[in-house]
């Protein structure tokens, strides 16, 4: 039941002329419970009715009529509370998560439109480093929220498969590299001879016309360069694939950069047709100035073309093919420009459907006590730092729980969770300082304190039934809701029945830390009750109830857990 609109109905033909919606959007959750359960703020209406706010909320509950989901409501300094009937609210959630389970929080929302995402599109021959797991973990979150609301997504990699660098590598391997190395080393080989490449390309500027000029044989299809390139490839995809597989991370497409590479001649002739390109200095660039940004440049004086020119072309592809109604790119913030410009010439171009391009933007990752200098190198390698979390974690799992089978796997499970998680914990523009100590800290607002919680509601079901799983079919009608009236209880059942709320929200805002918060919060609330009250007791009717509730976090947490990427073991 969607109380802000039952109250708002109820509302209604006592404000003069407010829309029912309009009501709906102005009540609020007041933070104290003391403060009722819904409460409308009346001095957001009283310029509209031309009264003082405690006078619309004293009439307000003057004109009040008894209703069978409120219990009372009060008048209070410019507030107007309602209290919900504790038994019918708890009777309400808990029904609806029953019917529901895995399903509890969706809708279908995005029934038959098309989400295109753009994520970690990680750059080939480099390292998948943390500003990359950021993409990973923020795109895959925003894919499964947009899907849990019934949209059809597609996530897409695009791959930095093509550019100036592998006119770079190439070089560099053939004049430094050989095969064995590269086999064993992988990447890190790879990303040696690239860094390579500028040490020397410092003293020896030739070097960096030798690439370019390669990069041009690779873009006119010379075998040798062709051959060398879809080897880089090859070698990084494999170790990209394995990051992914640990992450729990798919995609729909991986067309790359170089998937485009037959269809920019097309996007630059329609560019020439609409005399959006002017030539500069041998270069061909759209101007921006009108719009206060740097030109977009999309053909290089030696004839090669640009991320620009790919990402041009890539959006008028994905628009034919995939119809969307948003066209989502998750990088960091540094790139802000670049979008920017582009979907300015997409407009330019005449598109209206330039509008549906968004840009999600991040802030910077570092690692705390750690001197980073990507320039040369020494970035935070995305498979360092998952392994460590997984040591650090087999630790305090040891610690813990020193009996627990398969502890390997809910190593891994709470290790990489416990990343994701503190990646996902703030705005996702905020930088992020990484620290072990926040993030592995089984009582902090982490990842790990969320999954324990998770494993303490599994661990009552099972002590109360052997299992955790509990028969749900009917066993609502057997309950008796009357017993979950206390404050403890109800605090969680106002968490349980926020959640649909916050999911819509993250989508809306395409901002997935409101999930991470809100199972912070639903946490939180869980423990005070079980802390309060008691739950494996020796009287049947009390134990049902609780257990109920157990069963309903359990169920809304793991939901809440998947939606951002983390998994939910049973023991831990
Ligand atoms: N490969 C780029 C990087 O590592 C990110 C690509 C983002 N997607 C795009 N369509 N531009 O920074």
């Amino acid at each position: 039941m969607n109380y802000k609109q039952v109250l708002a109905a109820g509302l209604a033909p006592h404000l003069d002329g407010v829309q029912e919606e309009t009501i709906a959007d102005l009540i609020e959750y007041p933070p104290n419970p003391q403060m009722g359960d819904l409460s409308m703020p009346c001095f957001k209406l009283s310029k509209q009715l031309r009264k003082a706010p405690h006078a619309i909320a004293e009439e307000l509950k003057q004109r009040w009529e008894a209703h069978p989901v409120f219990d009372r409501v009060e008048a209070v300094s410019g507030y107007f509370n309602v209290f919900l009937n504790g038994q019918r609210f708890a009777e309400e959630v808990v029904g609806e998560i029953y019917d529901l389970q895995d399903r509890y929080g969706s809708q279908q929302i995005g029934q038959g439109r098309n989400i295109v995402i753009d994520f970690s599109s990680p750059n080939i021959a480099k390292t998948f480093h943390i500003g990359h797991l950021r993409s990973t973990m923020i795109g895959n979150a925003i894919y499964k929220i947009h899907e849990f609301l019934g949209y059809n997504c597609v996530g897409i990699n695009h791959l930095g498969d093509w550019g100036t660098q592998f006119g770079k590598l190439i070089v560099a391997y053939q004049l430094w590299g050989n095969q064995a190395a590269v086999e064993a080393e992988g990447i890190d080989e790879l990303q040696r001879l690239y860094i390579k490449f500028h040490d020397e390309a410092e003293s020896k500027p030739e070097l960096e016309t030798e690439a370019r000029l390669c990069f041009v044989r690779l873009e006119q299809g010379d075998e040798e360069a062709l051959k060398l390139w879809k080897w880089f490839v090859e070698i990084s995809l494999k170790e990209f694939e394995k990051m992914y597989a640990l992450l729990g991370v798919k995609f729909d497409s991986y067309a790359g950069e170089s998937f485009y590479n037959d269809k920019m001649d097309a996007v630059i002739e329609e560019l020439k047709q609409k005399k959006l390109l002017e030539e500069d200095d041998g270069a061909q660039l759209v101007r921006l100035d009108d719009f206060n940004m740097p030109p977009a440049l999309m053909i290089k004086k030696d004839g090669g073309t640009l991320y620009h020119t790919r990402d041009v072309t890539a959006a008028i592809y994905r628009h034919n093919a995939y119809d969307f109604e948003k066209c989502i790119y998750v990088t960091d913030a540094g790139q802000s420009l670049h979008f920017q410009q582009w979907f300015k010439v997409i407009e330019l171009m005449g598109y209206d459907w330039a509008s549906k391009l968004a840009h999600v933007p991040f802030g910077k990752v570092s690692l705390e006590g750690a001197k980073l200098s990507t320039r040369k190198g020494n970035v935070i390698r995305l498979e360092e730092l998952l392994t460590q979390a997984i040591e650090k974690t087999k630790v305090i799992i040891n610690e813990k729980n020193p009996s627990l089978e398969n502890r390997d796997e809910v190593a891994r499970q709470v290790g990489v969770g416990a990343i994701i998680f503190s990646d996902l914990s703030n705005n996702r523009i905020k930088d992020i300082v990484f620290s072990w100590e926040d993030a592995l800290n089984f009582d902090g607002e982490t990842g790990p304190y969320v999954q324990y919680t998770h494993v303490r509601t599994c661990s009552l079901l099972r002590k109360a039934n052997g299992s955790e799983s509990i028969e749900l079919s009917g066993a609502k009608d057997a309950l008796n809701f009357a017993l979950l009236d206390n404050p403890e209880a109800q605090g969680v059942l106002r968490q349980l029945h926020l959640f649909k709320e916050r999911v819509e929200q993250a989508m809306h805002k395409l901002e997935p830390s409101v999930v991470s918060r809100y199972l912070v919060d639903l946490a939180q609330s869980f423990n005070r009750f079980y802390h309060e009250c008691p739950i494996l007791v020796d009287d049947a009717e009390l134990r049902q109830a609780r257990l109920a509730l157990v069963k309903s976090v359990q169920i809304t947490m793991r939901n809440g857990l998947c939606l951002i990427g983390l998994e939910a073991p049973e023991k831990m």
